[in-house]
This record gives C-alpha cells, sequence and structure tokens, in this order.
C-alpha cells in the first residue's frame, strides 16, 4: 500500500510532529512499505489529490492534528484516514469534555473547573483563586482546555503561583482547565487496534527530576522511564482496563495513549487520552510496543493494514 504521512502543521507541537513523522515513516519503509511524508500547508489539498494514496496517516500534534479539522479534510477528499475519525477527534481533544465522558464510563478523573480567559479578567485572579480553591483545595493543575505536550501546564500549590499560571495556559488557549493535583505515580498507557479490537500495550511509568514538561519530554536524560510500570499486578490491569475504557467509549480507532495518575491507594485517575500520541524517539507509545517485543515497523504496518480492511 501507499501511505501519505502528515507532520509538521502550525501547532505548537509541529517540531515533536516532523520527528514523530520521520521515525513512523522509517519503521514502515524498513518492512517494505511506500511513504511518503507531507506538512500541513496551502499544497496538502492538491498533493493528496494528485498522489490519491491508499491511506493517510496524520501524525500531527496539536491544533489542527488531533482536533479533527485536518482529518476533516482527508474525508472531505475522499482518502481513508489510519485512526480516529474527525468528530471523535475533537471531542477527545478538550480535556473537560473527554474527562466528563470517561467519568460517565466509569471511570475517576480529578475534580475540575473550566475557566474562560474572558471570565478570568472579568473576576480577576484574586476571586478565582478564592473560588476554585474553596471548591477543589490545593495543589492545583492549570492547563489548557485543548492542549499538548505539556505546554502551558503548571502546578500550583500556593495563592501566588496562580496569575503566572493562567497567564501560561491562556497562552496556548483560551480556556483552562484548573484540577485539583492527584500526587502519585504519572503512567501511559497505549492502546492498539491490529483489527482484532483495542489491545492496552504495557503500562509506562514516567519519573523525572522535576515536571514531565516539554522540555523533560523530547530530551533524552531528564527521564527515567519504566516499562512495564513498576505496579501491582491489580494495578497494572487495572490502568490498562481503564486506557481501553477511555479509548471505547470516546470512540476512538486504531491508536491511542491514555495519560493517568496512579495515587497511594493504587487508584488510577484518568487524566486525558491523545489520539495522535508522539512517536518520537523519545515518546511512550514506542516504548510500550518494544516492550511488548513489537517491532516497530511490524506493528505499524499491520495498523495499515487493518486500516485498509
Ligand atoms: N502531545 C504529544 C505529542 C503526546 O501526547 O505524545
Ligand atoms: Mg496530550
Amino acid at each position: 500500500p501507499r501511505v501519505a504521512v502528515l507532520a509538521g502543521g502550525l501547532s505548537h507541537e509541529r517540531d515533536v510532529s516532523l520527528r514523530s513523522g520521520r521515525r513512523v515513516a522509517e519503521a514502515l519503509r524498513s518492512v517494505g512499505v511506500e511513504v511518503s511524508i507531507h506538512d500541513v500547508d496551502s499544497d496538502l489539498v492538491p498533493a493528496l489529490g494528485d498522489l490519491r494514496p491508499d491511506l493517510v496517516w496524520p501524525l500531527l500534534h496539536g491544533a489542527s492534528g488531533e482536533d479533527g479539522s485536518v482529518r476533516d479534510v482527508v474525508q472531505l477528499l475522499g482518502l481513508r484516514l489510519l485512526g480516529t475519525g474527525p468528530r471523535a477527534s475533537r471531542v477527545a481533544w478538550s480535556k473537560p469534555i473527554a474527562k466528563t465522558i470517561v467519568a460517565g464510563a466509569g471511570l475517576a478523573t480529578p475534580e475540575f473547573v473550566t475557566l474562560p480567559q474572558s471570565l478570568f479578567r472579568e473576576l480577576g485572579a484574586g476571586r478565582v483563586l478564592d473560588t476554585v480553591v474553596a471548591r477543589l483545595g490545593l495543589p492545583l493543575v492549570v492547563k489548557p482546555s485543548r492542549g499538548g505536550s505539556a505546554l502551558g501546564v503548571n502546578l500550583v500549590t500556593s495563592a501566588d503561583d496562580l496569575p503566572r499560571a493562567m497567564v501560561d495556559c491562556f497562552s496556548y488557549s483560551d480556556t483552562a482547565l484548573i484540577e485539583r493535583a492527584v500526587v502519585g505515580t504519572e503512567v501511559a498507557v497505549s492502546v492498539v487496534d491490529t483489527g482484532d479490537g483495542p489491545v492496552a500495550l504495557p503500562p509506562v511509568e514516567i519519573v523525572t527530576d522535576g515536571a514531565y514538561d516539554y522540555d523533560a519530554r523530547y530530551n533524552p536524560g531528564r527521564v527515567e522511564y519504566f516499562t512495564p510500570a513498576r505496579l501491582d499486578d491489580a494495578v497494572a490491569t487495572a490502568v490498562r482496563e481503564a486506557a481501553v475504557t477511555a479509548h471505547r467509549s470516546l470512540g476512538l480507532t486504531r491508536l491511542s495513549r491514555t495519560d493517568l495518575i496512579v495515587d497511594g491507594e493504587g487508584q488510577p485517575w484518568f487524566l486525558e487520552v491523545n489520539v495522535a500520541p508522539g512517536m518520537t524517539e523519545t515518546s511512550l507509545l514506542p516504548q510500550a510496543a518494544e516492550g511488548a517485543g513489537h517491532n516497530l515497523g511490524d506493528l505499524y504496518r499491520s495498523l495499515v493494514l487493518a486500516s485498509l480492511e
């Protein structure tokens, strides 16, 4: 099959996407799949129209890639897509909406409020803090309601941290998600479906010297990963089940990665799900896949073939 990988785009995660696209293309070529890589710019529609690939794999992170808009374009062109369709992408991309849906499916997710920038301006940091702390307590995590790679995400441990956290957050999204910070072990569970239904790969545990921020994610050395995560068997099973529940309840297709925190009691808390999980050298899905004994090229080819059926 001829696969067109989409990578780049104009989101804050452009560089990450270029790396993901390159890695996936290399892996697919190593097993004999014909791959072309396309950036997302004004040439995309004519290029895909001329090429008519058998399948389009959007490895676009952040807005336009994960919010469904480029996926809409691919479908408008009448081309097949690897992964989640536009509507479910849009739903999963919104952290508050995704949290609400998975909570309805029985998963625990930290209590939260959402706050549009306009309302924050109207109320001022002081009143926001009083109201939010009265409801959720401290510490809190402030994050863009839509975003990725931890950009604009900050831990708020004291009242003084809030104004700066809000400013950082609003530079990425016009709505903030403020949630109760859960202390525990950070775990990512990737789900793949090569045709027999969604299967969770081994959980990957993330141990950092500080925050698991953008720099820690993409520069080797600042994070120690444990695959599989050092969890009791029952907890490991619970996090895998949680990721499959998130994948199914949000109507996701082919691959996803759910990020969770396991608290001191072994309770997994859903944070978010990614419809275009990072596929770079330091990303979690490839680590989990290799940890499970998969050759990346073979696994990606299986995802391609399953998407063509
Ligand atoms: N948003 C980045 C690419 C990730 O979730 O891996
Ligand atoms: Mg994400």
